[in-house]
């Protein structure tokens, strides 16, 4: 097993060493080779994603990635900015399932600006399709508009388009996804409007038949955003495409409280995948030790459950970020009276002792 370990730019680097560190205490036979990405790969080699990177991600089984991004790479152009170099990656790698988790540990329920009540023991996951939609279909530009409502002015459009194969294989991965857990998925589109959710409605529908033992319900976007903040507990899996989820699967992090404590993965049809915080760079903290390294350390665990076939060790990881937030030791972002503040050091030191 081979795990690519690009931890990027500002407290990437910080949060990273700590998932490193507990990966290394598990004591299982994998090799790490770390590489430069976002601008700290621009500042070396000129371009955020230099080929001698990519080429260790892809030949890797797993990626664990920091954060990238700086401002003051933002005078930059667009195809040398840091943030490309993810972008590059999830294309290359076909990295076209992202799994969301949204947890809400006990010990953090104070920390949402929910009621308690609302969510406590919240566990969702939310599955957003992360190669196609209106963020990549063409065509797309600027031009001066011949038809519409003002003829001869400037405008911009952007192409939704997904094909039926698309939805088909990010539908299986939920559903495959809703088997393990409480056999329900909402997919969420909305098809009062629009032709592509109608087609996304429709595959969901046809591969739902595949899966007799699961459960299927479709929401329209915007009542899935209300419905997420009035009743979050109802949803289990939540299936839905690049844009929407986007947007939704922000929301949900809300909801736990830090976004310092939330993983994700986002995997190719060969099971390799990339892990990352939810979260970026945090330039503002960068640097300061005081980040929160949990995110990462999930999406370390994340990894070992879905690209490297160590279920229980992913277990392992999991209980003990759950037995050090017992234990009362908490980031700046998670701290509040009566809790002890640490740094990112100690936290993923505590983490490693448990
Ligand atoms: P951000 O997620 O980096 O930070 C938002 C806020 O959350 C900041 O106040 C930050 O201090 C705090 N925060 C984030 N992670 C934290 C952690 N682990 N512990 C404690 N506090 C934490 O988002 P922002 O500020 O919008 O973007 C900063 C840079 O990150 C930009 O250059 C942006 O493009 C990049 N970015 C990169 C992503 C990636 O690499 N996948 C994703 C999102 C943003
Ligand atoms: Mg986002």
């Amino acid at each position: 097993m081979k795990i690519a370990v690009l931890p990027g730019d500002g407290i990437g680097t910080e949060i990273v060493a700590e998932a490193v560190k507990v990966l290394d205490v598990l004591d299982l036979k994998f090799e790490t080779e770390s590489a430069l990405v976002g601008g700290a790969a621009y500042e070396a080699h000129g371009h955020p994603l230099p080929e001698s990177t990519l080429k260790l991600a892809k030949e890797a089984d797993a990626v664990l990635f920091g954060a990238v991004g700086d401002w003051k790479y933002d005078k930059l152009d667009r195809p040398l900015r840091p943030e490309q170099a993810i972008l590059g990656l999830r294309k290359n790698l076909g990295l076209f399932a992202n799994f969301r988790p949204a947890i809400c540990y006990e010990e953090l329920v104070g920390a949402s600006s929910l009621k308690p009540e609302l969510i406590a023991g919240l566990d969702i996951l939310i599955i957003r399709e992360l190669t196609g939609d209106i963020y990549f279909g063409q065509p797309r530009g600027r031009r001066v508009a011949t038809d519409g409502h003002f003829p001869g002015a400037e405008e911009a459009f952007d192409t939704m388009r997904y094909s039926r194969p698309e939805i088909e294989r990010i539908a299986r991965v939920a559903f495959d996804a809703a088997r393990k857990r409480s056999k329900r998925v909402t997919s969420v589109d909305k098809n009062n409007v629009l032709e592509t959710s109608q087609l996304w409605k429709d595959v969901m529908l046809d591969v739902a038949k595949e899966y007799p033992d699961v459960e299927l319900d479709h929401m329209l976007v915007d009542n899935a955003a209300m419905q997420l903040v009035k009743a979050p507990k109802k949803f289990d899996v939540v299936v839905t495409g690049n844009m929407f989820g986007d947007i939704l699967s922000d929301e949900a992090a809300m909801l736990t409280g830090s976004i310092g404590m939330l993983p994700s993965a986002s995997l190719n049809s060969s099971n390799q995948g990339l892990y990352e915080p939810s979260h970026g760079s945090a330039p503002d903290i960068a640097g300061k030790g005081v980040a929160n390294p949990l995110a990462t350390i999930l999406s370390a665990a994340m990894m070992l459950r879905f690209s490297l076939n160590q279920p229980e060790a992913a277990d392992r990881i999991e209980s003990a970020v759950k037995q050090v937030l017992a234990s009362g030791l908490r980031t700046g972002d998670i701290w509040s009276e009566g809790t002890k503040r640490v740094g990112t050091r100690e936290m993923g030191d505590a983490v490693v002792a448990a």
